[in-house]
């Protein structure tokens, strides 16, 4: 809270000095008691990403004490950069970013370090020259996902061979990286696998839709499609139910972050595999940020746990008591 009167303070002398006001208010007495958390988030690409927000929102909220300051950067690294600058100079009490890239963050944390403000990660990685730029980080183990996706391929098919269509996320990213790392790592374990298409479908429905209808007009034959996530998985479904074909019978479809709308596919028999990325971080964040105010020090580094799932293994009762 001190960090906050101390930007009100800095604001009050430039404007005694230049007469000039800073362009974003700096303090608001209605939120003197309250926490005060900037979150810089990713966008709104996916049903993860929004359930990602929502958990956010709920554990952040007034009623727990929180004065949370969302931006959302619409896929953009850019516009978080600028958040971040913002929320320095609001003087918030927390940064929490969810990164859209790796790279590219070293300055901007520096700054943030500099004003004295902990910054919290959450769901991808960031690559810094420094790792005290940022006090914790807390997500998902991509490469293992990825890992888990292939492990699921090699069983049902093993040596059999197989025409893969590969529906990147956004390049850069964690959740990219990872899983493009785990089929990698698998293709050239299998020569018989053979790699017929590749591209960013930006992990958006729309353009998942996009790059499998462009597939099937140029007639290109696969047998599998690997979609680094639920929403480019829908789209491609919509784009092979369109061409007359079946999801799950004509190609198999694997697919991450096992949201609700994909395990009743799952169920349905039309995603063959589904690996589980794990977007109710809002709590875990709350954790953190009570345990820093309480002077104890959160590990650096925190994996969250993730599930498999098939038609094996889903149930009614397994998706009745999912939160997202
Ligand atoms: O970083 C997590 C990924 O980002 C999720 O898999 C995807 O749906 C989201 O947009």
């Amino acid at each position: 809270m001190t960090r906050k009167y101390l930007a009100l303070v800095c604001a009050l002398l430039l404007v005694l000095l230049c007469g000039c006001a800073p362009a974003a208010p700096v303090a608001d007495d209605t939120y003197d008691d309250m926490i005060v958390v900037g979150f810089s988030q990713v966008g709104a690409e996916s049903d993860w990403r929004n359930a990602n927000t929502r958990s956010m929102q709920q554990a952040l909220s007034e009623q727990n004490g929180y004065r949370l300051i969302l931006d959302d950067a619409q896929q953009k690294q850019e516009k978080q950069i600028t958040a971040i600058r913002n929320f320095i100079h609001q003087g918030v009490d927390y940064i929490v970013l969810a990164p859209t890239t790796e790279k590219g963050w070293d300055t901007v944390l520096a700054e943030a370090k500099s004003a004295g403000i902990p910054v919290i990660i959450v769901d991808r990685m960031i690559e810094a020259e420094d790792d005290s730029m940022f006090t914790c980080w807390i997500g998902s183990d991509f490469r293992k996902e990825g890992d888990e996706a292939v492990a699921w391929l090699e069983k049902r098919f093993g040596d059999e061979a197989l025409r893969i269509v590969h529906l990147q996320g956004n390049i850069g990213s964690s959740a990219q990286i990872g899983r493009t790392e785990g089929l990698d790592h698998a293709l050239a374990e299998h020569p018989q696998w053979e790699l017929v298409y590749r591209d960013t479908g930006d992990f958006t429905q729309a353009k998942g839709q996009e790059l499998v209808e462009a597939l099937l007009a140029r007639n290109v034959q696969f047998d599998v499609i690997y979609s680094e996530n639920d929403n480019m998985a829908y789209g491609a479904i919509d784009a092979l139910k369109k061409a007359g074909l079946q999801p799950g019978k004509d190609v198999t479809i694997i697919s991450f972050d096992a949201s609700h709308r994909a395990l009743e596919l799952v169920m349905a028999g039309e995603i063959s595999f589904d690996v589980e990325c794990n977007p109710l971080h809002g709590p875990r964040v709350q954790a953190i940020i009570e345990k820093l105010e309480a002077g104890g020090k959160p590990p650096k580094l925190t994996y969250v746990e993730e599930s498999t799932f098939d038609a094996a293994t889903i149930t009614r009762e397994i998706m009745d008591g999912r939160g997202y």
